[in-house]
């Protein structure tokens, strides 16, 4: 394991050995309020599975892959406090907190993965050693995300040719992963190798999280980048030769149709139009075999102030009614390749995600 973990003591402690927006550390969780970023850098601690689900819910950390870490540590944080109960038969109290953790968002389905995971583990483990069994898969789940991002970033960067210009739209990074990121990864892996001659980084309304998040871990590593508002989407793939847009997800459904951050679905048809490949990058943990097509991916509404208001300042007129949908499905077609940790899907098809994981 290449990072600071005390296995003999995972409750005790892990912290990766590169960056992370999640921490484990003295039987709390710490998370970096992506809120306040990029002016405030700021860590919160939990000790509270509730308090965990509600910090998902209002963004403090977002991203499939690194909800679902976040969510796996909060079951560690519920079966602390829990523990009692738990020695003497009572699951109540650990079942309502996994119901909390698994509604705090709808649509990445990273987070009912990790739970399942956490789940199959308490249905077979001693009650006495049920925290730290449970620290540690919690620990190995967040090393296995940093280990499978790197393994997208060399499968998606093997792709890239020399000289590439990319669009990416949200934050697929290593904030909303354990660390390195999904589309970021490869980005930041084909960087590396010196294939990347500019990035394109959608601003991604309301939450801007490639304003805020995007763009400050680009520059922090020196690749070249621009913000683009996001109706300078189709100007931009039209005024410039950009080889691939590549972008994260939080759902896969068995016929490739990807869920991901509203917006995504416009570049996609953009980018067809304008003859620019579309790499969508995500573990195999955000593939919901389950579901058919993406017309059954559940679509997260979120509260409509956040459109109608940037920091609780009104941005629009008085009373004007607003939507919010968090995210929109591509379809298959629209897209040219799907990057896991495994390898590379061409074409994703039903036939040809089923050969991928078969
Ligand atoms: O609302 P967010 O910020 O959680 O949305 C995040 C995205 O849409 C990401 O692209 C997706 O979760 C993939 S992250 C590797």
């Amino acid at each position: 394991m290449s990072s600071t973990t005390c296995l003999h003591d995972s409750l005790a402690n892990f912290t990766p050995t590169e960056f992370s927006p999640i921490r484990w550390r003295n039987r709390q969780l710490e998370l970096l309020d992506q809120r306040q970023l990029p002016h405030q850098v700021e860590w919160l601690s939990y000790a509270d599975a509730n308090e965990v689900a509600q910090a998902i819910t209002d963004m403090v950390v977002r991203g499939a892959p690194a909800i679902g870490i976040t969510a796996a540590y909060g079951v560690v944080l519920s079966i602390l406090k829990h523990q009692d109960a738990l020695i003497s038969g009572s699951t109540n109290n650990l079942k309502s907190d996994i119901q909390a953790l698994a509604q705090s968002r709808p649509t990445a389905i990273n987070l009912h993965w990790a739970l399942d995971r956490m789940s199959a583990l308490i249905d077979t483990t001693e009650p006495q050693q049920l925290a730290s069994r449970l620290a540690e898969e919690a620990i190995a789940i967040h090393q296995q995300d940093i280990d499978f991002c790197h393994q997208i970033g060399q499968h998606g960067a093997s792709l890239i040719s020399e000289g590439s210009q990319v669009y990416t739209h949200c934050n697929a990074g290593a904030l909303a992963t354990g660390g390195h990121g999904t589309a970021l990864g490869v980005i930041r892996t084909a960087f590396g190798q010196n294939k990347i001659s500019q990035v394109y980084a959608g601003e991604t309304r309301p939450w801007f999280q490639g304003a805020r998040l995007t763009s400050w871990e680009l520059l922090e590593e020196g690749i070249p980048t621009f913000l683009v508002t996001e109706g300078a989407a189709g100007h931009t793939l039209k005024q410039n030769k950009v080889d691939w847009v590549i972008v994260g997800s939080d759902r896969i459904a068995a016929d490739g149709s990807v869920a991901n951050k509203i917006g995504t679905y416009n570049l996609a048809i953009l980018a067809r139009h304008h003859g620019c490949k579309v790499m969508v990058a995500a573990p195999s943990s955000t593939f919901d075999l389950s579901i058919q097509n993406g017309n059954d991916i559940p679509i997260e509404q979120r509260p409509t102030d956040e459109v109608t208001h940037y920091k609780q300042s009104a941005i629009s007129a008085d009373g004007v009614k607003a939507i919010n949908p968090s995210f929109d499905v591509t379809p298959p077609e629209l897209v040219d390749v799907i990057v896991t940790e495994r390898g590379i899907i061409h074409n994703p098809s039903t036939e040809t995600i089923k050969a991928h994981f078969a």
